[in-house]
C-alpha cells in the first residue's frame, strides 16, 4: 500500500513504517557515536526499564541506554498494531525497529504492550525483567527506571475510576496567538479555565502517583538494584506559555511529579530504606511530538525558538537531549559512581532545558514572536522545521524514504 500523511485538525491519523524505522535507526546511530567513549564507565546502567518507551523522550532514553551503554532494556508502551489495511501507530513500528536492531547488535530487549497504569502490567514487567536478565546472564536488578509516560487518560488501579487529563488554564480564561503549521495562518486560541474536577483528574493522569506506584511495585518484587536511579521528565518553559502550561492543569500535574520525586527519595533513597540511589525530575526542552500541534501557543513559540536555536547552533532533538542528560548529568564522569554528584538546580531538578532558557535565546525568540506575521512567517520562524518534525514523528518526510513505494503496513519488512 502507498501511505501518505493524513492530517485532520493538526492531528496525524496514520504513520509510515519505513519512515518510522529510518528515524529510529538515525537516533541509534547518533547515540552509538555520542556515547562511544562512555560504555565502560563504571556506574553506567546495565539493566534499564523504560515506561513510555515507544516515542519521544522515552524512545530516546531506551536508545541511549541500549546503544549508548549496551544495557539490557525492558520497554513498556501502549500502541496499536497494524492490520492488513491500516498502518499501526508510529510507536508500534518504532518498537519493532528497536527490537530488531537490538537483536542485530546482540542486545537483549523485551517490549511489553499494555496499560502501564495497571497493577497487572507492573507484575508482568517484574517477571519480564527477571527473564531478560537471565537471558543476558546478569543479575535481575534494574539500575535505571525512566518514567516517560504521556497519556490523555488513566484508570486508577485501586478504584477502577477512569480519569481524563485536560490542557486548560486555572482561574482565568486563556486567549493567545497560535499558528497552524500546515497553512502558516495565525489565529486566536482560547480555553476556558479548568474546573476543580478537571484539575484533580489531570493530576491523577499526568502527576507522580503512578511513578511512585511503579517504584513501590519494583521494590516489592525485589528487582531494583541499590544503585538504581530513576528519572521522570517535566517542562517549565518561558513565562509567555505559563498561563496554559506551568500555571495551568498540566503544570499542577508536574508539581505533583516533583512531590512524588521527593517522596520516592525519602522512602526509597539513601535517607530512607536505601533501596535505590535516587530519583530525579529532569526539566527537558520543548520538542515537537504527536500532540504539540494542538496545544495553544506551542506551535508558534516552538517555531520561533527553533529558528533562534538553529541559528545559534544550539538546536537539539529528543536523542540529543537524552544523550546530554546521560553524558553530562545522570552519568557524567563525576556522577556515574556517585549519585550525589548529579548536577541539579536549587530545587534538586536536572536541567537540560538550559540552552532553551538562555537569556539571549529567550530574548530573540520573544522578538520574533512579536514581529511574526503571515507575510514573514516562513522566514522569521522555523514553521517548516516544526512541520518536518511533526511529520517525522509519524514516519513522514524522512530523508531517504520514497513515499511513492508500495509498502507492507504490517512492518514485516522493516
Ligand atoms: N514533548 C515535549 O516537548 C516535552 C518537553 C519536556 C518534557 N516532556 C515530558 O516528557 C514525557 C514524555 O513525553 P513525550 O513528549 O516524549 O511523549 P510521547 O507521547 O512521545 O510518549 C508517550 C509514551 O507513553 C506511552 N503511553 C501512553 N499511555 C500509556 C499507557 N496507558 N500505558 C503504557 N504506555 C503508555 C506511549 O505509548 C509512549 O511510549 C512527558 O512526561 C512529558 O510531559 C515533554
Amino acid at each position: 500500500m502507498i501511505i501518505k500523511p493524513m492530517i485532520r485538525n493538526s492531528i496525524c491519523i496514520n504513520s509510515h513504517p519505513a519512515g518510522c524505522a529510518a528515524a529510529v535507526r538515525n537516533e541509534i546511530r547518533y547515540a552509538e557515536e555520542a556515547l562511544a567513549d562512555r560504555k565502560k564507565l563504571p556506574g553506567t546502567p546495565a539493566l534499564v526499564l523504560v515506561i513510555g518507551c515507544s516515542t519521544g523522550y522515552g524512545l530516546a532514553s531506551r536508545i541511549a541506554a541500549a546503544f549508548g551503554y549496551k544495557a539490557v532494556t525492558v520497554g513498556i508502551s501502549l500502541e496499536k498494531p497494524a492490520s492488513e489495511s491500516k498502518p499501526g501507530t508510529p510507536g508500534y513500528y518504532n518498537n519493532l525497529t528497536f527490537d530488531l536492531e537490538a537483536a542485530k547488535a546482540g542486545l537483549v530487549s523485551r517490549t511489553l504492550d499494555g496499560d502501564a497504569f495497571s497493577d497487572s502490567l507492573k507484575a508482568e514487567a517484574a517477571k519480564t525483567v527477571r527473564e531478560a536478565a537471565a537471558t543476558a546472564g546478569i543479575a535481575p536488578k534494574i539500575d535505571l527506571v525512566v518514567y516517560s509516560l504521556a497519556s490523555p487518560v488513566r484508570k486508577d488501579p485501586k478504584t477502577g475510576i477512569m480519569y481524563k487529563s485536560v490542557i486548560k488554564p486555572i482561574g482565568t480564561a486563556y486567549s493567545g496567538k497560535t499558528l497552524d503549521m500546515m497553512t502558516g495562518a495565525f489565529s486566536t486560541a482560547s480555553a476556558e479555565p479548568a474546573t476543580d474536577e478537571e484539575i484533580a483528574a489531570t493530576i491523577k493522569v499526568m502527576g507522580g502517583e503512578d511513578w511512585e506506584l511503579w517504584i513501590e511495585a519494583l521494590a516489592a518484587e525485589d528487582v531494583l538494584s541499590r544503585t538504581a536511579r530513576t528519572a521522570a521528565y517535566t517542562y517549565i518553559g518561558p513565562e509567555l506559555t505559563w498561563p496554559i502550561y506551568k500555571n495551568g492543569t498540566i503544570g499542577r500535574a508536574k508539581e505533583d511529579l516533583e512531590r512524588a520525586c521527593r517522596e520516592i527519595n525519602s522512602k526509597f533513597g539513601p535517607s530512607g530504606s536505601g533501596k535505590i540511589a535516587g530519583a530525579w525530575v529532569s526539566v527537558n526542552k520543548a520538542l515537537v511530538t504527536r500532540a504539540s500541534a494542538v496545544i495553544p501557543v506551542i506551535p508558534f513559540y516552538v517555531s520561533c525558538l527553533f529558528k533562534v536555536m538553529k541559528e545559534k547552533g544550539l538546536h537539539e532533538g529528543c536523542i540529543e537531549q537524552i544523550v546530554r542528560l546521560c553524558r553530562d548529568r545522570l552519568y557524567s564522569p563525576e556522577a556515574a559512581g556517585n549519585p550525589r554528584k548529579v548536577p541539579v538546580d536549587k530545587e534538586g531538578r536536572i536541567r537540560i532545558d538550559d540552552r532553551e532558557m538562555r537569556e539571549d535565546v529567550q530574548k530573540e525568540t520573544m522578538e520574533r514572536m512579536n514581529s511574526a506575521t503571515e507575510a514573514n512567517v516562513y522566514t522569521l520562524t522555523d514553521i517548516a522545521g516544526f512541520k518536518h518534525d511533526f511529520l517525522e514523528a509519524h514516519g513522514f518526510d524522512v530523508a531517504g524514504i520514497n513515499y511513492e513505494n508500495d509498502i507492507d503496513p504490517s512492518g514485516r519488512d522493516l
